[in-house]
């Protein structure tokens, strides 16, 4: 916390020296911030019968301003975020190029080849196995997993997602 000698209430040492600026080891560390508490909902997403007829048993649906990436494997549904945990690139998006593949109950992101478990959203296998090692960076930002949500689907066939 920067003080100036007119706003210190703990005069001390450093108050000596006007023209500098100082840090006041003495005053209280200020933090203000603005805690949001929004109490998850389930929210409708799509229909089972959708998800299934959809190209490889995924898609992705906006639920609260938030890309939510389905995925239907064995019969179960999950629930992940659409944004790679690596460089936000979507997993699934409008281009061909960016279209995730599904294999082994995980998400591989077409960009650099992470595969993350469906379930989970733990990286599995190695980060970022198409990307090399660059000088300084490395792959680039820390291994991350990949948010997920709960889903149910209930009796009618809709898949809800809880956030
Ligand atoms: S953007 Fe997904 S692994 Fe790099």
């Amino acid at each position: 916390m920067n003080l100036s000698a007119s706003t210190c209430a703990r005069p001390c040492a450093a108050l000596r020296k006007p023209a500098q600026t100082f840090v006041c080891k003495s005053a209280p560390i200020v933090r203000r911030s603005t805690l949001r508490v929004q109490a998850a909902t389930w929210t409708k997403a799509a229909t089972k019968k959708e998800l299934e007829a959809a190209d490889g048993g995924r898609m992705v649906v906006e639920l609260n301003g938030t890309k939510v990436l389905l995925a239907t494997v064995d019969d179960e549904v999950y629930a992940v975020s659409n944004k790679c945990s690596h460089l936000g690139l979507p997993l699934v998006g409008k281009t061909g190029l960016l279209q995730a593949k599904i294999s082994d109950k995980c998400v591989v992101c077409p960009a650099h080849g992470t595969s993350f478990d469906l379930a989970t959203g733990d990286v599995k296998g190695e980060w970022c196995p198409k990307l090399p090692n660059l000088p300084l960076v490395g792959k680039g930002p820390k291994e991350a997993p990949l948010p997920t949500f709960e889903s149910r689907v209930g009796e009618n066939g809709e898949i809800e997602v809880l956030m």
